[in-house]
């Protein structure tokens, strides 16, 4: 019997899980770390968490199992794209890595659309410039810490960071690097023309591998640290997002998925490069060698309804504390007795500035239509519809696009609520699946292993093996109708409001 390792760093922990060759989960461990903000709209990691939580995340799944190290064929790792760390000529970490919903850069971002040319950087990197992507926050630690930025000799993601600890190699793959902002994405290799115009190294940039593609072994001291046998292989893996698709089969064309995490990500796959010209959602490569996806992102989409818990929703705390439940299982119970609408109030979820469809570091949280009558579980129920609204706009774009979706998967935690996925049905006005396996980024990137030691023929292959999908949930008749409604107001909000963001970011 041989058996696959998934690591997936997130944002709020490190998930692994070891599974056999069916993607049965075989064991499973998690850690959580810190997120700093030192600033409003700053975000911060300490690179040195993340690969304590996967060392010790693999050596207790290792362990745990009780299998035998030599069958394990492979591991793959996925994590949250974007973050930028930065080493010495020692490999030694050099400051907090700035993460994905990190606003500060948007003067780099100017900065990167002069020296480039707004339309130039979308024909090659496929976005426009964006202060969540690498490239800018390169820019802003040369700017703002140029100590730093002179001793940095290497520069990985998040994901590869790890695997430079557990193989001793720098490397990524397509999918990560296409966030990156230096990938030129149809061709899928580092883009000369964008290194020279922004001045930045290429030899500070890992080796670029297609996902499925083993990009070194494990050494002498990770095995000590992991328990995993020296010389197991490591494969590309994926970011969150790609390794997400193909743990939900999402990985030939008609088939979507809408990701609520603490970000929140609506991904089409595409067997053809499609960019949207006015730059409004990302096209990266996917994991699937030759492919793409493309995907809008809400940056404050599972994260609105933590903060919402975190700060309004102790007594729903306590109360499932007691009972061995989630709170998110109380609040959602709480949010199904409000009506569509909210009662007249609509939840705007910018709470970190927002990506699609407004590209838009300044803006920020509303609740518009707040009156006396409301309580809490409207502001409950207006934050979850508020989410889906700014998903339902990545949709829109979507179908602008001329991209097809047949097949809607919900994923993530806000995936797992019935309420929010027929909310989902309901907005997008189509039927919405869910996959029998929760692991989605850590079985997508155990199966991309799997490719990569030869179990699999292919990721399509792997998918077909091992996918099993549950029945799907339909628009309920009628509240399709009654959402559209209220997403009318919803999208006529932001505009209104475009100047007044500026105006408060510049107090
Ligand atoms: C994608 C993005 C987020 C992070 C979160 O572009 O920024 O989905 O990957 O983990």
């Amino acid at each position: 019997m041989k058996y696959l390792i998934g690591s997936d760093i997130g944002t709020s922990g490190t998930k692994t899980v070891l599974f056999d060759t069916a993607g049965n989960v075989i064991a499973s461990s998690t850690v959580e770390y810190p997120m700093y903000q030192p600033q409003n709209g700053w975000a911060e990691q300490d690179p040195n968490d993340w690969w304590n939580a996967v060392a010790r995340t693999i050596k207790n799944v290792v362990e745990e199992s009780g299998v035998d190290n030599a069958d394990i064929a492979g591991v793959g790792l996925s994590g949250q794209m974007h973050s930028l760390v930065m080493l010495d000529e020692a490999g030694k970490v050099l400051r907090k890595a700035i993460l994905w919903c990190d606003q500060r850069t948007a003067k780099e971002c100017e900065e990167i659309t002069e020296k480039v040319g707004r339309e130039r950087l979308i024909e090659i990197t496929a976005n426009p410039a964006l202060t969540g992507f690498t490239a800018s926050k390169i820019l802003w630690v040369r700017n703002n810490e140029p100590e730093i930025y002179a001793k940095c000799r290497h520069i990985l993601l998040a994901k590869d960071y790890v695997r430079y600890m557990l193989t001793g190699e720098f490397a990524t793959e397509v999918s990560d690097a296409s966030g990156m902002q230096l990938l030129d994405v149809p061709n899928r290799c580092w883009s000369d023309e964008v290194l020279e115009k922004l001045d930045i190294d290429k030899s500070m940039l890992g080796k670029v591998y297609e996902s499925p593609e083993v990009t070194g072994y494990i050494t002498a001291e990770a095995s000590k640290l992991t328990g995993l046998k020296e010389g197991t292989p490591v494969v590309g893996g994926a970011g969150d997002n790609a390794a997400a698709s193909v743990g939900t089969g999402v990985v030939v064309d008609g088939k979507a998925f809408t990701t609520i995490g603490t970000s929140g990500v609506v991904y089409a796959h595409s067997s053809k490069i499609a960019i949207d010209p006015k730059g409004r959602v990302h096209t990266f490569c996917c994991a699937v060698p030759g492919c793409w996806h493309v995907m809008g992102v809400t940056l404050g989409a599972g994260l609105s309804l933590k903060w919402f818990r975190d700060n309004f929703c102790n007594e729903e705390k306590l109360t499932a504390e007691g009972m061995g439940v989630d709170p998110y299982y109380l609040m959602d119970k709480q949010a199904e007795r409000v009506p569509i609408g909210s009662n007249r109030l609509v939840y705007l979820p910018y709470i970190m500035g927002e990506r699609t469809p407004h590209l838009d570091p300044d803006c920020r949280g509303v609740f518009f239509g707040l009156s006396a009558i409301h309580t809490k579980y409207d502001m409950l129920r207006s934050v979850m519809e508020g989410v889906t609204f700014s998903q339902r706009d990545s949709v829109e774009i979507l179908r602008e696009m001329g991209l097809t979706i047949n097949e809607m998967m919900a994923c993530g935690g806000g995936g797992s609520s019935p309420l929010w996925r027929q909310m989902l049905a309901d907005t997008f006005n189509c039927d919405v699946k869910t996959v029998k396996s929760k692991e989605g980024p850590a079985l997508g990137v155990a199966l991309l292993a799997g490719v990569g030691a030869g179990i699999y023929e292919s990721v399509e292959k792997a998918c077909e093996a091992v996918i099993e999908t549950n029945a799907p949930q339909s628009p309920i008749p009628g509240n399709p109708e009654k959402y559209e409604k209220v997403y009318q107001v919803y999208h006529a909000l932001y505009p209104s409001l475009k100047e007044n963001y500026k105006q408060l970011a510049s107090i």
